[in-house]
């Protein structure tokens, strides 16, 4: 018997950074996905295959081995092997062995929460696989512990859409409110193909913000009109409203220097094409940008971000979050 589970990836519409001082942030989960194959093993070992990067490692008596070098196998599986510990003794199942496949089509350190999909689906189908009822909560609050062995001090904003999926308005600690969108739209990313660390990010633009607090007082003021506003654009599908919003968004990343020359320039071939917005999404510093556009630019504008040295895709909203299932 095999537990399977599909997680999404995310962009953040609105608020990213700010969010780690109590701002709102709006978040899309978006149909790329992290897929977990767990099965049961006769010993106690959990052992992890990644197949991109292509790499494995065990995990016996608490202690991480790696057992098939990639590159940097211990930072990307070290998290999983002990989320699906945590996940093993949450779930009841101490004793157990476990062989986890991850199949993960997000672009790792990119700004799309790879790490954190990669986790909900391994909790997920853990889960599954001992019969537990798919308890999301406990899936994101588990999530949340890797999340923060990978990143530092995160938000929770990358567990929470991907294990509930849909649109969300995130604010950190609080009940997150999920915005019902009726009108789906197109999403185009462009990917810079340049990696970089999401804690290492969030680090510096604490020191940035550290000495400049009036500054910061603004910025956060600003940010919290704009996530209103993107609020009611959504909630009344006026996706070229949001996409102006989006275009005020990035210049306040850009005041705290977190945006870059290529994210700037995929930013602005993006406008040019006939996008209503876009902006950097995630943590910047390289990664990724996103444009919302109508529907007879799509394809214009992911033309431009290639033209331009990106790596373009178009996706769509995913509304459901985690899936897990079981197949003989
Ligand atoms: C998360 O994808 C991006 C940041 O806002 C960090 C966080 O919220 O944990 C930069």
């Amino acid at each position: 018997m095999k537990s399977h589970a599909l997680a999404p990836a995310k962009v953040i519409l609105t608020g990213e950074h700010f969010v780690v001082y109590g701002a709102t942030a709006i978040v899309a989960a978006v149909n790329i996905y992290s897929k977990a194959i767990v099965s049961r093993r006769n010993d106690k070992a959990i052992v992890v295959r990644s197949s991109s990067p292509r790499c494995t490692m065990s995990f016996v008596d608490g202690s991480p081995r790696v057992i098939r070098e990639g590159k940097d196998t211990r930072a990307i599986l070290e998290p999983i092997c002990r989320v699906a510990y945590a996940a093993l003794e949450h779930f009841d199942g101490r004793e157990k062995g476990l062989d986890i496949q991850i199949d993960s089509a997000i672009p790792v350190g990119v700004g799309l929460g790879s790490s954190a999909a990669v986790a909900v689906s391994t909790i997920a189908a853990t889960a599954r696989l001992l019969r537990r009822r798919t308890d999301r909560e406990a899936i994101r609050r588990l999530a949340f512990e890797s999340e923060c062995m990978i990143h530092k001090a995160p938000s929770g904003i990358d567990q929470t859409i991907s294990t509930f999926g849909g649109v969300i308005m995130y604010r950190r600690e609080k009940p997150f409110q999920r915005i019902p969108v009726r009108h789906t739209f197109p999403i185009i990313i462009g990917n810079t193909g340049k990696t970089r660390s999401t804690g290492a990010m969030v680090s510096k633009v604490r020191g940035f913000l550290t000495k400049r607090s009036a500054l910061k007082g603004e910025i956060l003021m600003s940010v919290e009109r704009v996530a209103k506003k993107a609020l009611a654009a959504l909630q009344c599908g006026d996706i070229q409203r949001l996409g102006e919003l989006m275009n005020l968004n990035h210049e306040l990343l850009c005041q705290i220097r977190v945006s870059t020359e290529e994210l700037d320039r995929l930013v602005s071939v993006a406008q040019e094409a006939g996008a209503f917005g876009a902006k950097l999404t995630g943590a910047g510093g390289g990664g990724c940008m996103i444009a919302v556009a109508p529907t007879h630019h799509a394809a214009n504008v992911l033309r431009a971000i290639r033209d331009a040295g990106g790596t373009a895709y178009l996706v769509n909203i995913e509304r459901k979050g985690v899936k897990s299932w079981l197949v003989r």
